[in-house]
């Protein structure tokens, strides 16, 4: 079966006033989007029940970040339960920012990834090196070791559940976007993972997308390679040309 074209507009913690998201939401409804694409927009935590209730039917939304347990004494954190009752179907984990900024390890994640399978959601599963880790040629060895406590904390069937982003660190934020070649090699590792760690058919089956720096102007060239099944944006998420990267596959 083909995958289907994923596109993932991650606000981060952005925009700033709720004038400005329903500004947002509305460039969104009133758009001309391609059917064949799953579109899921993260806002921040604060704003997912209302974008939820405003947005068009046809697009879903995905909280930042979620907490391992379902309830208790965590201060400040959102249990994966919490996020299913309120008609939240996604959660990104594991993003670069909350591994870097906010120290969650890859067994933090693939713990968080579990629980929040377990309750319901699909996961947005963000992997990726830095700068440094690929000059040393390590890109592969990362993202496998990123990779690897996930594989040992989900059953088969839990696959169908997760979308891999893979995101370069060097390239998130920065306007440096991966040229379509690294882009496909890097997916193409991470599906030939899959295969050997859990099954070709998981591998054949699980969306790969990329993220770092895409916009209206290079996701046709992205998006065309065999194995980029989508894109997870942060900026130009936040832009009109968000609509024209959702339409990428659109001749
Ligand atoms: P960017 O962010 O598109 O602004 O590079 C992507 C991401 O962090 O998901």
């Amino acid at each position: 079966m083909a995958r289907q074209f994923f596109v993932g507009g991650n606000f981060k913690m952005n925009p700033v006033t709720r004038d400005q998201k329903k500004a947002l939401i509305k460039i969104l409804n009133d758009a001309t989007v391609d059917q064949n694409v799953e579109v899921v927009i993260s806002p921040p935590a604060l704003y997912l029940i209302p974008v939820k209730d405003s947005l068009r039917s046809d697009f879903k939304v995905a909280a930042q970040n979620c907490y391992v347990k379902d309830s208790g004494a965590f201060t400040g954190e959102i249990s994966p339960r919490q996020l299913v009752d309120a008609g939240v179907p996604y959660v990104i984990l594991g993003h670069s920012e909350r591994r870097t900024l906010f120290g969650e390890t890859s067994k933090l994640v693939a713990d968080k990834t579990q629980a929040a399978i377990a309750a319901g959601l699909s996961v947005i599963l963000c992997v990726g090196e830095t700068l440094e880790e690929r000059e040393a040629g390590k890109t592969k060895q990362v993202v496998e070791a990123q990779l690897t406590p996930v594989v040992a904390a989900l059953k088969e069937a839990d696959w169908s559940k997760v979308v891999v982003a893979y995101e370069p660190v060097w390239a998130i934020g920065t306007g440096k976007v991966a040229t379509s070649a690294q882009a496909q090699e890097a997916h193409a590792d991470i599906r030939a993972y899959l295969a050997s760690a859990v099954s070709s058919a998981v591998a054949e089956g699980t969306r790969i997308i990329y993220g770092g720096s895409v916009n209206a102007g290079n996701c046709k060239e992205l998006g065309s390679q065999k194995d980029v099944d989508g894109f997870l944006v942060g900026g130009a998420s936040l832009k009109p040309e968000f609509v024209n990267i959702v339409n990428a596959k659109q001749a």
